[in-house]
């Protein structure tokens, strides 16, 4: 089944690093078995897209291309072996390609290739071009149907640019459910002032578990123990490993079970995660998911001593993305402006620069930018 789309269709095109993005027409992408075309409604823009586009982050991807990862849309056409998907259904656009004779091999969709040579040719062969852009060729798989009605009607209520949020939820969920976070648990959330770290905090609480917020930022932090509640302490990074890692003990008044750690490149010197590492229970869990890109001094007698787990998760499984969906439409995780996050502008894709610029200055947990098609 298809639907008619025009011949050509506005794309922000990259030739190659470091050169700007520009507004372009292109073939429109066309079905094809294995495929979903969606025209896109409404794309999230992290805070650090400006250091991926002009190639500060050295994030591998094909060149040239349509950056993008993900975002909101509705199906415009349908490759011939869909079967359950239907033309106009909102959909979640998600990011994780992975190969399907070999899922390790995963390309995030417009923003960057995983490490393998099955990765690159996935990027380079197949899902090259990414979500800034009128429409998008999906693998099947990766166009999840929402339920329209529970989210936009009804108690809910939620705005499209609210759900350009799901991924930003979806990432620090693929973490905490790595290291099988449970209810009642106490977790470390570090750092928790920035957007996956504020999302972490909604998702750690929305699986049952109690937080413990550090950050740099006393002021931030003291907005995310107010957002949410009693179940939130925080705790205020000084970089002395012996005092941080006492007020983590303090804050918890029991047992750590567990830390998330999503910290930026920049953090790179910076001991939180170590104080974190240090306050975990015996038999506490590390879930490694931050853009760190040094080695890092691991206390490693006590990771010997407590028999504590360190895994690095980059992303989430398929079956989070389902479940994180089923929590949001349920009511059981609450996300953009209802979760405090303002959305700082929805900028059409023609003002991508202004998009870029706010977005780099608005890196908190409270804030998001949006782009949408348009000039
Ligand atoms: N594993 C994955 O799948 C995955 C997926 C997406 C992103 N990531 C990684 O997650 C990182 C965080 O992304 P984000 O969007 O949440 O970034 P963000 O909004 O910019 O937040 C950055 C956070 O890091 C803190 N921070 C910055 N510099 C620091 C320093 N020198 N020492 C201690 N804390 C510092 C900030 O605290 P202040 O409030 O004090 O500035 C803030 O809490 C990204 O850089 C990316 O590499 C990983």
């Amino acid at each position: 089944m298809s639907s008619p789309l025009p011949e050509t269709h506005l794309a922000l095109f990259r030739e190659t690093t470091g050169q700007p993005l520009e507004l372009k027409h292109l073939p429109t992408p066309q079905p094809v078995p294995g495929n979903v075309i969606v025209k896109i409604l409404y794309v999230p823009v992290v805070s650090y897209t400006k250091e991926i586009q002009n190639g500060t982050r050295q994030y591998p991807y094909p060149k040239p291309f349509v950056p993008g990862p993900g975002g909101i849309g509705r199906v415009a056409a349908l490759g011939p072996d869909a079967t359950s998907l239907c033309l106009e259904d909102l959909v979640y656009v998600d990011s994780v390609v992975r190969s399907r004779d070999e899922p390790s091999d995963m390309y995030l969709l417009g923003a960057v290739q995983g490490g393998t040579a099955g990765s690159a040719k996935l990027a380079r062969d197949m899902w090259r071009n990414g979500t800034y852009a009128e429409y998008c060729s999906v693998p099947l798989e990766n166009a999840y149907r929402l339920d329209e009605e529970a989210l936009l009607g009804g108690e809910l209520g939620y705005k499209l640019t609210d759900l350009t949020l799901l991924a930003r939820y979806l990432v620090p969920y693929g973490g905490l459910r790595d290291i099988n976070v449970c209810v009642g648990e106490t977790i470390v959330v570090a750092p928790a002032t920035g957007a996956f770290g504020g999302a972490a905090v909604a998702v750690a609480l929305a699986m049952g578990a109690n937080v413990i917020a550090m950050g740099r930022n006393e002021a931030t932090l003291h907005s995310l123990v107010e957002h949410f509640g009693a179940r939130v302490k925080s705790v205020t990074i000084t970089n002395d490993v012996g005092a941080d890692t006492q007020a983590l003990k303090k804050a918890a008044s029991g047992p750590i079970d567990a830390v998330l750690e999503i910290s930026p490149p920049a953090a790179a010197q910076s001991l939180h995660i170590k104080s974190a590492i240090l306050a975990l229970k015996k038999g506490g869990r590390v879930s490694i998911m931050g853009g760190i890109r040094e080695d890092y001094g691991i206390p490693m007698n006590a990771v010997m001593r407590n028999d504590l787990s360190l895994k690095g998760k980059w992303m989430y499984e398929r079956e989070d993305v389902k479940s994180l969906i089923r929590m949001v439409e349920t009511g059981r995780l609450a996300i953009g402006e209802r979760n405090g996050v303002k959305i700082e502008g929805d900028f059409a894709f023609a003002e991508w620069e202004k998009a870029f610029d706010v977005a780099s200055e608005n890196a908190r947990w409270d804030a998001q930018v949006v782009m949408k098609p348009g000039v």
